[in-house]
């Protein structure tokens, strides 16, 4: 059998406030294998985004793991020593974030920051960066994609900024891309848009990715396998067609 990419078992994680502990997510299990799209449903509230965040470790403060492991390609990324994580967040593991807006900084040229993203983790001359960076945005059908690298993200529709954010998350070729609702602040064409923008590049690049939506019929859509969190717990899982067809759980 194939193994998994990412291989997360038991997760659980907490935030410690003034009024007590918030459980948010409560031992959580779940596989990602190669080349597949996994969709991440649930209601607002119910754990999609921090558990993400836990396995990336980019908890916000107050946030604290408290158990459980996420084995990428074999490494526990919970006991990984800070360093060695963060030379993989952003190589290994791509991800987008949910607001494309707050996430691009708005005093530097887009093609700076894809640049950027580039050569934080490879050894690379600017001329070889402003040349993959280009390539990133035909990649992600930006059109004139050299003049474009000199707009600043409010130049940008919206649109535009999301394959911004998904040209950066590809910049070193990472075999698990984790998108958090990448398109919920877009309207409902562009969305489509992105979507298969997203669909194509898994296919065509053989990546994993981890698509968060609470949106069913995208899910019904783009990915290959469904898991449904409910109050910090996996609900179900899987494949999107017998999900439709006859949802085990009440809640889905
Ligand atoms: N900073 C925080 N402080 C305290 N509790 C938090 C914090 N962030 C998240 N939580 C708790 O964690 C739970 C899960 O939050 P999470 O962001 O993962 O939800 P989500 O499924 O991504 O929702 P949405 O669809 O709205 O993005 C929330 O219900 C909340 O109780
Ligand atoms: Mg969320």
């Amino acid at each position: 059998m194939t193994q998994p990419i990412l291989s997360v078992r038991d997760l659980a994680t907490s935030f410690f406030t003034r009024r007590g502990e918030v459980q948010a997510v409560r031992g959580v299990s779940f596989d990602v294998f190669p080349g597949e799209m996994l969709g991440l449903v649930g209601e607002s509230g119910s754990g999609k985004s921090i558990t993400c965040m836990s396995v990336l470790r980019l908890l916000k403060a107050g946030g604290r793991i408290k158990g459980g492991t996420a084995s990428f390609e074999g490494t526990d990324l919970l006991s990984l020593d800070e360093n060695a994580l963060s030379e993989l967040r952003g190589n290994r593991i791509g991800v987008i974030f949910q607001d494309p807006m707050t996430s691009l900084n708005p005093t530097l040229s887009v093609g700076e920051q894809v640049m950027e993203a580039i050569l934080r983790h490879r050894k690379a001359s600017r001329a070889e960066a402003r040349a993959r960076a280009i390539e990133l945005f035909e990649l992600v059908r930006i059109p004139s994609a050299a003049t474009r690298l000199k707009s600043y993200p409010h130049e940008f529709s919206g649109g535009m900024r999301q394959r911004v954010m998904i040209a950066m998350a590809l910049a070193c070729d990472p075999k698990l891309l984790i998108a958090d609702e990448p398109t919920t602040a877009l309207d409902v064409t562009i969305q489509r848009q992105i979507l298969s923008l997203l669909k194509d590049l898994q296919q065509r690049l053989g990546m994993s990715v981890i698509l968060i939506t609470h949106d069913l019929g995208v899910i019904a859509e783009v990915t290959d396998r469904v898991l449904v969190l409910y109050g910090g717990l996996v609900m179900e899982t899987a494949p999107v067609r017998d999900l439709f067809a006859r949802p085990a759980h009440p809640y889905t």
